[in-house]
């Protein structure tokens, strides 16, 4: 019994629980995740998996992301990345809506499974089916040589590391991570991504895990600080818009996940159609509000919050004002591109979720009723 705990001690590397661990770990496994691939001197994204077949994605009708839980959030994001920048339509399905619905599959489609896992069983049998239908599948997963990845026809590994936290937290980023190198490797080779713009993007996408570094730094005690005070808050609200409304779902997630506050993510927009009627002075919500991405939009969104007196905890670029004057808690993070705004506002709403498990006693690690990889149906 000791020597397994010294042990597991060891394995968390002075951390109280894996997931903060993981959480930390971030800068270095989204720049693992680029490694050997963003060669920015080059001008160059090598990616074999895609190259190899990247007249199947150039010829594609349309792209089909299939996923789970949060590597289905990372699948949202890869929607508005792929559809930005490569100009292919993306559809994201739930593994297990898809496969049951008698979906409309053909040799001409391309699908992407997500999985950190690779034994996700509702991913797997969506996958069979979509190739038994004559699409070409292609893997985004973490764990090497896994069921998923065996059964594609290519694919990208994550480089993140073994996660052991059930909430995932840098698989998730480092979906992200490669997302974003196939949309920007599939629109720089079809032409809808210019060359200065392919440019500028990866220089800034290479600057990320520094980034990351930096929002660690300077949100980890402030994250505490804000999580003290919601220990007892029974519901929350997330809101975000475009790249950063399916950012808004994955906070919510982690949320729910690991503190067992019931917690909702929405896009702020539609907010007025539901979601609006839950705001007094108990509801916290949580807006994702960078100044590239619909800003003046999330303004008025705020307002009207702020007019029914719910608790702000606005995530922020540095320097802002006119959301951080209506906020109650300001999170401020580094300024990016609007694409690559989820990864980083991503980081201290992983600590917010945290920290308020930890305040309420939860089993951060495994939470209850929860499976790290769920095989069964
Ligand atoms: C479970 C895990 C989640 C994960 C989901 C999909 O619910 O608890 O963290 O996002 O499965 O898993 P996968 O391994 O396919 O990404």
């Amino acid at each position: 019994q000791e020597l397994k705990l010294s042990l597991e001690q060891i394995e968390k590397g002075g951390y109280e629980h894996f997931m903060l661990k993981e959480i930390f770990e971030q800068p270095k496994s989204v720049h693992d995740t680029m490694r050997g691939r963003l060669l920015v001197d080059e001008g160059v994204i090598k990616m074999a998996g895609i190259w190899d077949h990247v007249e199947k994605f150039k010829n594609a009708n349309r792209i089909i992301i299939i996923a789970c839980g949060t590597s289905w959030h990372a699948g949202l994001i890869g929607e508005y990345l792929i559809e930005e920048y490569a100009r292919i339509p993306v559809e994201v399905e739930y593994a297990s809506e898809f496969r049951y619905r008698n979906p409309i599959i053909t040799d001409k489609d391309v699908v992407i499974a997500i999985s950190q896992s690779g034994e996700t069983a509702d991913t797997m049998a969506a996958l069979k089916l979509a190739k038994e239908k004559g699409a070409f599948i292609y893997g985004i997963c973490n764990v090497v040589d896994s069921s998923i990845a065996r059964i594609t026809d290519a694919g990208s590994y994550t480089h993140a590391g073994p996660e052991i936290g059930v909430a995932s937290t840098k698989a998730f980023t480092a979906q992200l991570t490669i997302l974003t190198l196939i949309a920007f490797k599939l629109g720089k080779h079809n032409g809808n991504l210019g060359n200065a713009e392919f440019m500028s993007l990866i220089a800034e996408l290479d600057a990320i895990p520094k980034k990351i570094e930096e929002v660690l730094n300077t949100t980890h005690e402030l994250t505490q600080n804000i999580a003290k005070d919601f220990v007892k808050a029974t519901n929350f609200l997330y809101l975000g818009r475009g790249y950063n409304y399916p950012a808004a779902l994955e906070g919510a997630l982690k949320l729910k996940e690991i503190s067992y506050i019931h917690a909702e993510g929405y896009p702020a927009a539609e907010m007025k159609h539901g979601p609006i009627a839950l705001i007094d002075e108990n509801m916290p919500i949580v807006i994702i509000a960078p100044r590239k991405g619909h800003y003046d939009k999330i303004v008025s969104n705020v307002q009207e919050i702020k007019a029914r007196k719910g608790k702000i905890i606005a995530v922020v670029n540095k320097g802002d004002r006119q959301v951080s004057e209506m906020a109650d808690y300001v999170i401020e993070i580094p300024e990016t591109s609007e694409c690559f705004s989820p990864i980083v506002a991503s980081v201290p709403l992983q600590l917010l979720a945290y920290y308020i498990a930890v305040y309420r006693g939860a089993n951060v690690d495994q939470p209850r009723n929860l499976a790290k990889s769920v095989t069964v149906e």
